[in-house]
């Protein structure tokens, strides 16, 4: 997903608005950082919610499932974001020193929304 690039001599500018460059409407966003290297985050899947990932800095990878397969996406632009529908396996790896995930999500926090098992994710996706 490629998010708008103001060039500029000063310096770049880059922005999110609700429901055109993101295809839903933001209720949260949340920022990954100070990663120790070698260390992995996310690992679940969200029932009903969706999200987008940036790297605002350094690298990183995003690795989906579908309960079939996997996918990796590196991450290393700030104008280029990732879309993550629900019920798709996520866990992110490989942060560089000073990465800097932005994640917006269409809905605030809540537990509930989680799947941490992963044979509980794929027995729901082999549901019809
Ligand atoms: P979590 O999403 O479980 O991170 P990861 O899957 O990478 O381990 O979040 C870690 C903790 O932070 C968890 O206890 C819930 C809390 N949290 C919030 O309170 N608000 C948020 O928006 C997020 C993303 C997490």
């Amino acid at each position: 997903m490629q998010i708008p690039k103001i060039l500029d001599p000063r310096g770049n500018l880059s922005f999110f608005e609700n429901e055109s460059q993101v295809p839903f409407s933001i209720a949260r966003t949340y920022w990954i950082y100070d990663v120790p290297g070698g260390e992995i985050r996310g690992g679940h899947a969200y029932r009903s919610l969706q999200e987008v990932i940036v790297s605002l800095s350094g690298s990183f990878d995003v690795v989906l499932n579908d309960g079939v397969s996997s996918k990796v996406y590196s991450l290393n632009r700030s104008y280029v974001g990732l879309y993550v529908p629900s019920m798709i396996w996520r866990h992110m790896e490989n942060f560089s020193t000073n990465s800097l995930a932005l994640v917006v999500a269409d809905k605030v926090y809540d537990e509930k929304e989680y799947i941490r098992d992963f044979d509980e994710f794929v027995a729901k996706k082999s549901k019809p």
